[in-house]
């Protein structure tokens, strides 16, 4: 999808700022060469690269990439389902991005041949349920002008279990999974985060009918997600790992 940098700055400041802990568990050492997937804007790659200056990051979205170098980040366009590195990196480290990349096996295969041997995959995304009301919404508004949501839908929240099993049949030693519930206020409403992370569900709506598609479904969220103080809180699902390569 098309990314655009500045509003993702006013709608998207939590997602790094959520990201320290999985920061934490990655726990970046000065000596080791870190690949991060999905790196977005660069803020947190830039966090990383303060204790590990030999950090690179990688993403889909050339704007996203633009405003990372910008940040004074090592980053270039690449896609994680098509990563052809081997043997290259102590660790790959990835937040809020995996569950764009819907070949997850590819993505899994091919950041353990980028792993050195006893490198580590560490990352966090989207877990099963993830968004489930405003995903469900988005479904019945499209259904409403004859669109299917399934067909729409960009993002991949796989269960505990699941990601688990994909990991150890690539050859990894799952370490620790969990999944947990993250319900995360939004800085504007729920049109905002529609208009900066959920693009490709307008894709065949015409222009002229968009704002009224939108209007409808913060019309249908608002007794869900909007707080007695007007506030949106999405119902973010986080599912959290470290994994090892055999
Ligand atoms: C997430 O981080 O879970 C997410 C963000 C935007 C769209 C879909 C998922």
């Amino acid at each position: 999808m098309e990314w655009n940098a500045s509003d993702y700055g006013e709608n998207a400041g939590y997602v790094a700022k959520y990201g320290q802990e999985i920061l934490s568990l990655l726990s970046p050492q000065p000596e080791e060469s870190i690949l991060d997937l999905g790196c977005g804007d660069g803020e947190l790659t830039k966090v990383i690269a303060a204790k590990s200056p030999n950090v690179m990051g990688i993403d889909s979205s050339p704007q996203m990439i633009k405003k990372a170098k910008e940040r004074g980040v090592n980053a270039l366009v690449m896609d994680g389902e098509a990563m052809p590195y081997e043997n290259k990196f102590d660790a790959v480290f990835s937040n809020a991005s995996l569950h764009w990349m819907k070949n997850s096996d590819a993505v899994i295969d091919n950041v353990h041949r980028s792993l050195k041997p006893g490198g580590r995959f560490c990352a966090e995304m989207g877990g099963e349920g993830n968004i489930k009301s405003v995903v469900a919404a988005i479904y019945r508004g499209l259904k409403k002008i004859k669109l299917s949501g399934e067909e729409h839908n960009p993002w991949y929240f796989p269960n505990q279990e699941e990601y688990a099993e994909k990991l150890k049949k690539a050859g990894f030693e799952v370490k620790s999974i969990i999944e947990f519930s993250r319900p995360t206020k939004l800085p504007t409403d729920i049109t905002g985060w529609f208009i900066t992370f959920a693009q490709p569900f307008l894709n065949d709506i015409p222009s002229d009918q968009q704002e009224n598609f939108l209007q409808n479904i913060q019309q249908d969220l608002a007794a869900k997600l909007k707080n007695e103080q007007g506030e949106w809180i999405a119902d973010y699902v986080r599912l959290r790992f470290l994994a090892f390569k055999k």
